[in-house]
């Protein structure tokens, strides 16, 4: 064995995962890439905005002694600072530059927050379907996720969080607008939740932090609003990155804020510096820093994945698909027409369609489709999507 077993183990598990790149891989040496269908990836198809190109040429032509070395694990003081002003717009309560840490991507950011809170066999507890990788990272810091519910339409089942919360828990972790299902909760089941978990930890005696996932907070339709997570709840944390808004996922950067009213805020800022450095990430990359300082405010169309999302929802809707129409990301997760939703996902693929089964992210019945591809792709796929629903009409 070379490998350790835990590793072995999960390796074998997402094998289905695997054997679906393989064999979409496979499709598009066989059949030329043009004639596969790819919706399995949410890695963003639009070029980054002019601005960045622009500013990072910038930023490299004008670096200066010194600005590839190290800075404080926390990240430089004037990009937090940039930061931490579009912040306290964003969520409408001042947040100051010390309470923001540059990242290694959203991803980053979430190790880093569940390695500084979390003590062995805690729980953290998440609302499904949700992203696949939360149970590795709550696994990572010796944690466990603990997976709830949503309601049909996916937003918070209340109750069962509720009921789901117990003296191992140490956090709830959020993700809106959520991937996969682009739902955003509304502001008053997040005002609801802070006051369950206010109510929680007052009973059991310790802090339930309420971390909240957004990368897809800036790719919202239709006039809606990603709703505040630190005037919901004091103890919240924001786990966030560029990756989708500025169509930079490679770049790796993002960060994580802590809300001005967390009781503990200062150790819990200086836990995640330390595990920004103890986790290897030391510091996040520094021309990306320098980079996003610049672009505060600046932010791909969303409009290009409005047109991408209703070209692709008409379509479905008239060959009778039933879908939640998704306010935000660029995912749609429509209801498998039976209840096996890997075998529907398989009948797609020969028809060189690629989605992910819904059981992929505790969302069984469903597939997800990720739309941030070419609109041809889409209107080609159609007839494939139709061929295979019309056998379960
Ligand atoms: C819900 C969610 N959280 C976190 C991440 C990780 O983002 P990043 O690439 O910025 O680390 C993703 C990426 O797809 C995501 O969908």
């Amino acid at each position: 064995m070379t490998i350790s077993k835990k590793i072995e183990t999960i390796i074998g598990q997402s094998s289905f995962i695997r054997k679906m790149f393989e064999e979409g891989a496979r499709l598009k040496a066989e059949y030329g890439p043009e004639n596969v269908f790819d919706f399995s990836l949410g890695n963003p198809n639009l070029p980054p905005p002019d601005k960045f190109e622009d500013v990072l040429r910038d930023t490299v032509l004008n670096s200066k002694p010194g600005d590839h070395g190290y800075m404080p694990n926390t990240g430089y003081p004037h990009v937090c600072a940039a930061i931490a002003a579009t912040l306290s717009e964003e969520q409408g309560v001042a947040v100051d530059e010390k309470s923001v840490i540059m990242t290694v991507g959203a991803a980053g950011a979430l190790n880093v927050t569940l390695k500084a809170i979390l003590d062995p066999g805690d729980e953290v507890i998440t609302p499904t379907p949700c992203f696949v990788e939360y149970g590795f990272y709550a696994d990572n810091h010796g944690g466990s996720l603990v997976t709830v519910p949503s309601q049909q339409d996916f937003t918070l089942d209340l109750d069962a969080l509720a009921a789901a919360i117990n003296p191992k828990t140490k956090a709830v972790l959020i993700n809106s607008p959520n991937n996969p299902t682009g739902q955003i909760y509304p502001e008053d089941s997040l005002n609801a939740l802070g006051a369950l978990l206010k109510e929680k930890s007052a009973a059991l005696g310790r802090t339930i932090y309420l971390v909240s996932d957004e990368p897809y907070r800036k790719i919202v339709f239709d006039g809606v609003n990603v709703p505040s997570i630190f005037a919901a709840y004091d103890e919240s944390i924001v786990a966030t990155s560029y990756s989708k808004d500025l169509s930079v996922a490679g770049e790796r950067i993002g960060f994580v804020a802590v809300s001005p009213t967390a009781t503990c805020k200062q150790d819990l800022l200086n836990g995640m510096a330390l595990t920004n450095r103890i986790l290897g990430f030391v510091n996040a990359p520094a021309l990306m820093q320098r980079v996003v300082a610049r672009l505060q405010g600046i932010c791909v169309d969303p409009s290009e994945y409005k047109r991408k999302r209703d070209l692709l929802c008409d379509g479905l809707a008239d060959a009778g698909y039933e879908f939640i129409k998704s306010p935000g990301t660029f995912y749609l997760f429509p209801r498998s027409p039976i209840p096996d939703d890997v075998k529907f996902v398989q009948e797609l693929q020969d028809e060189l369609i690629l989605v992910v089964p819904g059981t992929g992210f505790k969302g069984p019945g469903h597939f997800r489709i990720a739309f941030c591809v070419d609109d041809q792709t889409i209107v080609n796929a159609m007839p494939g999507f139709k061929k295979v629903m019309e056998r379960y009409k």
